[in-house]
């Protein structure tokens, strides 16, 4: 009996008779010869089916997406001729597993390159079985796996906050509120608040939770659940936790390069990509606002009806503007020492300049912000002002305050969104493709 092997781990087996199992990828069928690429998730197989085998196929209704299973001779492709892996099975037998409706129902006829992007939206489950959404999620295991290796290598341990919060970390414009209990509860914006107050046990600590934002932005980087890679770090300055965050993501993307499997879909996705240059460009929110002006990129209020003026110090760099100095400056960018009207109550003031804050977003191109982080308050009675200033009631946050009363540190972390991380990895228009299930302002479904 021929060896069960999965697609990707066909390779030691040339020469050998195996058993395969998989979904019909596509199917080419000629008269004397139908050939067949099989897919189970591992990979893609060339099988070719000769003689009497082929006159079986039309009375089972094979059609793509038909699950089988195949047993053959798996040989090296002939001189010439390309299959995936370098290899075909010449079947010598084969059974049908799953069938898959034909005529208008047929998968081949749900949708195509040119289908409105809702139906295949709608359609995700099926969707998802196409080479590029597959493609997309297989890098995202890998950047994931990625992070955890290099968090792991630097020291810094994985926890898993909750996601059933009382307590805001980014305002409470964005909260998802809900009854719990008879109580009002939140779902998570960030985790930033319980990885501080891990600092003292675990040392620095990193979590990958699922974020929450009730906004209604629809915009190509905008979802309402994302997938929040948070970090925080003890005893460091602003300049170490910058360092660090540079140090990460350029040794994740180097991992994922060397996988010689997904390292070839990111070419593929994004062809010519090259990972980026150390150290990134330093640029403090300043020098922004007046290389914005150089280049005449306007300021637009909220309200359309209020004409474009040039920024001033103290205005919100929008998205569109981002993305233009991004695109235009062409590299990873930090932008730092945003004005403290800007952020939340956390951030640490710079010391001499009180007006702003050691804040950092990473910028890149294509997408603009993909993390947001900054040094957090430090001492008790500056904190206590924060919350003051913007209005947050302290009882809640008794556990966060604490945090200052029991042996205090200079702290710092960050928040990378994965979702924008990918769509810069894979060259995506959107982080919409960068999610296996979607979820943006008024969708939730599948
Ligand atoms: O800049 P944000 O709001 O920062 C925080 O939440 C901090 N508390 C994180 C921290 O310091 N631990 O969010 C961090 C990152 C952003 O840079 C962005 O990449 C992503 O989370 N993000 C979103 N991604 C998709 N859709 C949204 N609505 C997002 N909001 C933020
Ligand atoms: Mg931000």
């Amino acid at each position: 009996r021929a060896e069960k092997v999965k697609i990707g781990h066909l390779e030691p087996h040339r020469g050998s008779r195996v058993r395969v199992f998989g979904w019909v990828h596509r199917l080419r069928v000629q008269s004397q010869m139908t050939f067949i690429t099989l897919r189970d998730g591992t990979g893609y197989l060339q099988l070719v089916l000769t003689g009497d085998l082929v006159k079986t196929l039309d009375a089972f209704d094979l059609v793509t997406e038909c699950t089988i299973e195949v047993t053959g001779e798996l040989k090296q492709v002939p001189e010439g001729k390309t299959a995936p892996g370098g290899h075909e099975l010449v079947a010598d037998w084969w059974r049908m597993v799953g069938k898959a409706p034909t005529g208008v129902d047929a998968y081949a006829s749900l949708f195509n390159e040119k289908s409105d992007l809702s139906v295949r939206q709608n359609l995700r489950h099926l969707d998802l079985r196409a080479e590029t959404p597959a493609a997309i999620m297989k890098v995202r295991a890998a950047v994931l796996s990625a992070f955890r290796a290099v968090y792991a290598k630097h020291t810094v341990m994985e926890v898993t906050p909750p996601c059933i919060v009382q307590t805001s970390v980014e305002g409470g414009s964005s909260l998802f509120k809900f009854d719990y209990y008879g109580q009002e509860a939140y779902l998570t914006q960030s985790s930033q608040l319980y990885l501080e107050t891990c600092l003292p046990s675990l040392g620095d600590v990193f979590c990958v939770q699922e974020s929450f934002r009730a906004e209604n932005s629809h915009t190509r980087r905008h979802l309402a659940e994302y997938t929040h890679l948070e970090a925080e770090l003890a005893f460091i300055d602003f300049k170490d936790l910058m360092d660090h965050i540079e140090t990460m993501i350029c040794e994740v993307v180097d991992m994922v390069l060397a996988d010689p499997v997904v390292g070839k879909l990111v070419q593929e996705l994004n062809p010519g990509f090259q990972p980026p240059a150390r150290p990134f460009k330093r640029l403090d929110y300043k020098d922004a606002i007046a290389f914005l002006n150089e280049h005449d990129i306007l300021f637009q209020d909220d309200d359309p009806a209020v004409a474009p003026r040039p920024h001033q110090i103290g205005d919100d760099i929008a998205e569109a503007a981002e993305r233009k100095m991004t695109d235009m400056l062409n590299v990873p960018i930090f932008l730092m020492n945003f004005p403290k009207h800007l952020k939340s109550f956390y951030m640490k003031k710079i010391e001499g300049d009180e007006e702003f804050t050691e804040s950092v977003d990473v910028l890149m191109p294509n997408v603009g912000e993909i993390v947001g982080g900054s040094m957090r308050i430090s001492d008790i009675d500056e904190l206590m002002e924060g919350y003051k200033r913007e209005g947050i009631p302290a009882d809640p946050y008794y556990w966060f305050t604490d945090q200052r009363k029991y042996g205090t540190s200079e702290h710092g972390g960050y928040g990378l969104g994965v979702e924008r991380f990918l769509a810069w990895l894979t060259n995506r228009w959107t982080v919409r493709e960068c999610q296996l299930y979607g979820r943006w302002p008024g969708h939730a479904a599948p």
